[in-house]
């Protein structure tokens, strides 16, 4: 039987916020989320770096995690510019994400460098989020389980379990266009990556959580939620402001 996972829904707030605004919009859900009793699923804002620590403070007593968006390999060093796994737990972090396509884009990195990542926030004793998802190219050429099974087999580092590691499926042609996968897409997609998880991780495998990630609002969340093998979201532009990302939280809770 499919082990019962808790979801967690996930706010990357990439390069957005500024501190009052920001934080602002952090204590509003914090007020929607402590009008609940138990909650159902796990909340997450992985807000800019410079906002960490005052989310830190602003959510003290709130049920909502904080986690990076990025973090080095290596746990410290000369690397002008880097965060490392560390520093980010020092600050208050239980997520760290790691190879979200805009830095696969963005930076050139590689599968090879997101499993070392992977591997910094595992020791540091943070769970990795990892990212994953076809482009529209590659869907269109029939190759979005080759490609995302590749990353997954690359991307995802020795030792992980449904603690330490979350898997998002981003497809790149869903980020930020207002594009979704049809919820059948979507069950194809997360059931190939549970067949993979399982056969490599086990038990361990079968219970991770995995997150579907690409143009998630209110009004598709519910439907994207149910499909089969979706443990959650991970949610960029409707996570920046309480009134777009608490209805998407509302469904799990
Ligand atoms: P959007 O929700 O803005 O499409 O972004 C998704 C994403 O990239 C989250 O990491």
């Amino acid at each position: 039987m499919a082990p019962k996972i808790r979801p967690l829904i996930a706010g990357n707030w990439k390069m957005n916020g500024l501190k009052s605004a920001g934080l602002r919009e952090a204590r509003n859900l914090a007020k929607s989320m402590g009008k609940v009793g138990k909650a159902g699923c796990e909340v997450l804002l992985c807000p800019p770096a410079t906002l960490l620590a005052p989310m830190r403070e602003a959510l003290k007593g709130s049920r909502i995690a904080i986690g990076g968006q990025d973090c080095h390999g290596k746990a410290g060093g000369a690397h002008t510019g880097d965060l490392s796994a560390p520093m980010l737990k020092d600050i208050g972090c239980a997520y760290v994400i790691v190879g979200h396509s805009e830095r696969r884009a963005d930076h050139g990195e590689s599968s090879r460098e997101i499993r070392a990542k992977a591997e910094a926030v595992h020791r540091a004793g943070l769970r990795a989020i990892i990212c994953i998802g076809e482009t529209a190219a590659e869907r269109k050429r029939g190759q979005t389980l080759a490609v995302v099974g590749k990353q997954l087999a690359a991307s995802l580092p020795k030792g992980c379990t449904a603690k330490n590691t979350v898997v998002a499926y981003e497809p790149v042609w869903a980020i930020g266009t207002g594009l979704t996968p049809t919820a059948d897409d979507v069950a194809e997609v997360h059931g190939a990556i549970r067949a993979r998880l399982r056969r490599r991780f086990r038990d361990e495998g079968a219970a991770m959580r995995l997150l579907y990630g690409g143009s998630v609002k209110g009004s598709n969340a519910a439907e994207l939620m149910a499909v089969a093998n979706v443990n959650g979201a991970l949610v960029g532009g409707a996570s920046l402001t309480a009134a777009d990302f608490w209805p998407i939280v509302a469904t799990c809770i």
